[in-house]
């Protein structure tokens, strides 16, 4: 009896992932249907809990087996152009996310163009350790690894961006992203040769479209997170990087001064000068 449900547990396992995604993807695209079948049957065929989901993910990257929905987003010509400075739509990259990441893509998500500027100031040379302070869904790390040759960690807080965006990446083969589950309160910049920002904090000031519910929102945090990231940056050696995008200039010390502009003013590129 133990043997066959041993040779058996594979199968389970693959059923396992395919449906824990399908209902995830489901549940985003309520009205839709995820990979050809209508999202009430497979809720019917599938009373799976979130807990699935977070066991399947955390399965898959301890493993390396990614189940075949994700595979069925995968486009690897996306990486592929963006290796070879072919052009790359906002609406061809963020196919790629499952229907509700891909909807906030548009507000809360650097644009590819954006991305490809700001990673190819911030990595002066081979190997530049770049932070993305608030990494999303992974889409700046994502881009900049593909189109530099830095390695890219992104820190972010709540925990289903930050698997989501290891998932993508590993399922795409990128070896030179990091991301960590993290508030950035806990991370040391001096770790980092240059830094990456994309207005990250303003969720706690403007709280009319949130990415999600999971994470608390204060307009004190606004003010702590700047302080914080203020301070790590005035500790950062003369000469570091930083490009922001969208950002009231909060969280940047006197120490740096703008080098470029780009996209209406809204990216800035900035180096520490003292
Ligand atoms: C505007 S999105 C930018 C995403 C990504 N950098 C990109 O451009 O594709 C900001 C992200 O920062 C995260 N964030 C905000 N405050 C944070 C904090 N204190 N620590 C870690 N992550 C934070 C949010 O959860 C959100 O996912």
């Amino acid at each position: 009896m133990f043997g066959l449900q041993h040779k058996f547990r594979p199968f389970y396992y693959f059923w396992a992932y395919e449906l824990a995604f399908l209902r995830y993807r489901a549940e985003r695209i309520p009205s839709a249907t995820s990979c050809g079948i209508d999202s009430a049957l497979l809720f019917k065929a599938c009373p799976l809990k979130p807990a699935l989901f977070q066991s399947a993910v955390g399965h898959a990257l301890r493993t390396g087996v990614f189940p075949c929905s994700i595979g069925k987003n995968r486009n690897p010509m996306i990486f592929q152009r963006l290796k070879t400075g072919v052009e790359v739509s906002d609406r061809d990259f963020d196919a790629m996310y499952a229907g509700r990441l891909r909807e906030i893509s548009k507000i809360h998500f650097t644009p590819v163009e954006v991305a490809k500027t700001a990673a190819r100031f911030l990595v002066g040379k081979p190997g530049t350790k770049v932070l993305d302070v608030g990494s999303g869904a992974g889409k700046f790390c994502m881009i900049g690894a593909s189109c530099t040759n830095g390695f890219f960690t992104g820190v972010e807080q709540r925990k289903s961006l930050c698997q989501y965006s290891e998932l993508l990446s590993r399922c795409h083969r990128l070896g030179n992203t990091k991301f960590i589950h993290s508030n950035i309160l806990e991370i040391e910049f001096r770790a980092f040769e240059a830094v990456y920002f994309f207005n990250s904090f303003y969720e706690n000031i403007f709280q009319n479209n949130p990415i999600d519910s999971s994470v608390e929102l204060d307009k004190d945090l606004y003010v702590m997170y700047a302080q914080y990231m203020r301070k790590q940056l005035g500790q950062m050696p003369v000469g570091t990087r930083l490009a922001t995008y969208f950002s009231y200039m909060d969280e940047i010390p006197n120490s740096f001064e703008i080098r470029a502009m780009d996209f209406d003013g809204k990216l800035k590129l900035w180096e520490k000068t003292t």
